[in-house]
């Protein structure tokens, strides 16, 4: 059976958790490929609520092995307490897997992370400050610690050292902040190194073996599409390759291991941190948005921005992603309204634009074309088949299919899992 990767469309948030925890029923390994512990997926399960940051959605369901991709930048202190949190919920995590390949992120990734953002005053991005942009920084110019480093002190001791020589002088001479000291960092990552050992594995193998004996092989993406380092609003973006090719990197598997990419989407719109953002709502319908959506950060509990559906990004996230199907999500959030509206082009000064304009300064100026649909004023989180929705609720995702020339799959109406139409 070909893989199946789950990807964000717009700018995270999407409800990829969701959907992944849905899925893995039929899955046997689950993937992440990207990111660090800037990502936080929310899982609701029997009124349960489990919330992940490194540790993929596979590690609830006892027959699935949950795996940790080499694109992963992997923090082990925030990486343990996630174990140990769900250990004491009485989750097994003793099936993990990591890749030897994944990049530490380090404390002086963190302190960076906070002293530029900091420095960059009111044009900060708005990051998560996990550190995931100096990690992969140090990843793309070599100077990168992976996992497999641990299990070495006397390399590990040296590789700290290297890294810490230019970046005490960055953080001293230019932030004006104390130096970290190697030998203190050296003995709190050695620390880690035993409960990591048993869980490491060459998760390239794993999931290539998995494949090549039929089995489901599901890969959970992280962040979205316009967070992605090439494809998105650079430089308001994170620091990975969130997209379906990314994460396939990320996992160490071909392009062609993919059967159904399937685009995790809201059915509005939103976006933590900064950066253009065209359909976003500064009036009561942005905040009718937040309040019903419950729109605030897992990760930093920051207010999401808010605003309405936008086709435009979303079609130009299938052709990014080669995406098969939508899964549409929180579609019960927009019953607060009696008419809703979808973005279906860009005015940039009197010219009408179909396409996200690849100028930066452009698309910071385009202002939405909407299309006004009829809204369906109701609670459909009790909807259980597609049928079961208002008429006005089934025309909007036929809308939706219609606008971004994809089929919508599937359709979440609440957090739960049972709160969930199949097509
Ligand atoms: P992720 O990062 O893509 O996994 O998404 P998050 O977990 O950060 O944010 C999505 C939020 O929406 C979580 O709190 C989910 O529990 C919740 N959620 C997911 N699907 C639905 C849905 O269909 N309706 C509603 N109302 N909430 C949902
Ligand atoms: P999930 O997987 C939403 C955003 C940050 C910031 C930018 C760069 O839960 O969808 P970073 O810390 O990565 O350098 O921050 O990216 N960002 C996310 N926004 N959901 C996420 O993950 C995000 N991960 C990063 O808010 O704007
Ligand atoms: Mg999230």
């Amino acid at each position: 059976m070909p893989g199946v990767a789950l990807i964000g469309t717009q700018w995270g948030d999407e409800g990829k958790g969701k959907i992944t925890d849905l899925l893995c029923e039929e899955m046997d390994v689950v993937v992440r490929c990207t990111g660090g512990d800037n990502a936080g997926h929310t899982l609701v399960v029997g009124g349960e609520t489990y919330k992940l940051r490194i540790v993929p959605s596979g590690i609830l369901y006892p027959h699935a092995l949950p795996v940790v991709g080499n694109g992963v930048v992997v923090n082990p202190r925030v990486l343990l307490e996630e174990l140990d949190g769900l250990e004491s919920r009485g989750v097994d995590t003793s099936r993990l897997r990591i890749s030897g390949n994944a990049h530490l992120v380090m404390p002086y990734h963190l302190e960076i992370d906070k002293v530029t953002e900091r420095f960059l005053g009111r044009n900060q991005l708005g990051t998560t400050k996990k550190g995931i942009g100096p990690c992969y920084a140090d990843k793309v110019s070599r100077t990168g610690i992976r996992i497999q480093d641990l299990f070495d002190r006397k390399i590990f001791e040296q590789k700290v050292e290297i890294a810490l020589w230019d970046k005490n002088q960055l953080l001293a001479k230019v932030y004006s902040r104390l130096g970290i000291e190697p030998a203190a960092v050296v003995e709190e990552y050695l620390g880690y190194a035993a409960r990591l050992e048993p869980l490491l594995a060459d998760t390239s193998l794993v999931v290539d073996e998995a494949l090549r004996d039929g089995k489901g092989v599901l890969l959970e993406g992280a962040q979205g599409t316009f967070l992605d380092l090439d494809h998105g609003t650079y430089p308001y973006v994170t620091s990975s390759n969130p997209v379906a090719s990314g994460m396939c990197t990320g996992a160490g598997i071909g392009p062609l291991a993919l059967g159904r990419i399937i685009g995790i989407t809201k059915a509005y719109t939103t976006r933590v941190g900064a950066g253009p953002f065209p359909t976003e709502l500064f009036d009561e319908d942005g905040e009718t948005l937040g309040r019903v959506g419950a729109e605030f950060g897992t990760v930093t509990g920051r207010k999401r921005r808010c605003g309405w559906f936008d086709s435009v990004l979303v079609r130009y996230a299938a052709r990014v992603n080669s995406l098969t199907s939508i899964a549409l999500t929180k579609l019960d959030v927009l019953g607060a309204f009696e008419t809703v509206k979808v973005c279906v082009g860009y005015d940039l000064d009197g010219t009408t634009l179909t396409e996200v304009p690849f100028n930066q300064s452009e698309f910071h100026h385009v202002t939405p074309i909407y299309e006004e649909l009829a809204g369906w004023g109701t609670d459909i989180s009790a909807a259980r088949s597609f049928d079961d929705l208002p008429a006005a609720a089934r025309s909007y995702v036929e809308f939706v299919e219609d606008r971004t020339g994809v089929e919508v799959g599937i359709v979440s109406v609440g957090a739960d899992r049972s709160q969930t139409l199949f097509r």
